[in-house]
């Protein structure tokens, strides 16, 4: 069997298990999704947001890319954000990276990785530059990408507050309350780096006065 036949033939096995479990189980599914999170994770392969917070179909509105990056001219992000707290009204919107990230160690090289990486690393070079004099104070090097994965999602947690999609839903509806947190590939487990929620305050030049 070629490697991606098994997928799906587990996925017919898959599909027969959650029948069995529950008849109900796609039915429910269908017509109605009611996520209560936003997830903006990294690509990587080995962090799996539903199996690395045990939830099921349904309950998590995804959207990945290379070093969980909130970029305010990426359409496909900001399209993703507007429909989850505009039509889905998700709670919470949670920024997710790991430490040990290619991406976020790619940014620190000086590394030629051709135009459109080049192009995606620069907005993490960027986050290093802002916090250069704490991170160049770090000899370690595995430990410096990794205070730089933290640094990283706090950032992309600030960006998500200076959208106007985000201070608009604030107004409006006092929600969503915004999370960072960073994925222990070691141990499995996720700590929380940055909360920001409505009513907090952000850096003044990115508030909306006449929202
Ligand atoms: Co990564």
């Amino acid at each position: 069997m070629k490697s991606y036949e098994k997928l799906l033939s587990v996925n017919k096995k898959w599909a027969g298990d959650k029948l069995n479990t529950d008849p109900e189980f796609f039915k429910k599914l269908v017509n109605v999704q009611t996520p209560e999170f936003l997830w903006i994770g990294c690509s990587d392969s080995r962090v799996p947001p539903n199996e690395i917070t045990q939830t099921q179909p349904g309950e998590i509105f995804i959207h990945r890319n290379i070093a969980n990056l909130v970029v305010n001219t990426d359409v496909n992000l900001l399209s993703v954000l507007d429909y989850a707290v505009n039509h889905l009204k998700v709670k919470h919107v949670i920024v997710c990276g790991h430490y040990g990230c290619g991406g976020v160690k790619a940014s620190m090289s000086q590394n030629d990785f051709k135009l459109v990486l080049n192009m995606w690393l620069r907005n993490i070079k960027d986050v290093y530059r802002l916090h250069k004099t704490e991170l160049d104070n770090i000899a370690d090097e595995e430990q410096r990408s990794n205070r730089l994965v933290e640094l990283n999602v706090q950032e992309q947690v600030m960006n998500l507050a200076k959208t106007s999609i985000i201070q608009r839903a604030w107004k409006n509806n006092n929600y969503p309350y915004l999370h960072g947190w960073v994925y222990d590939l070691h141990d499995g487990i996720i700590k929380p780096v940055s909360e920001i929620k409505a009513g907090d305050h952000i850096d003044r030049l990115y508030e909306f006065d006449d929202l």
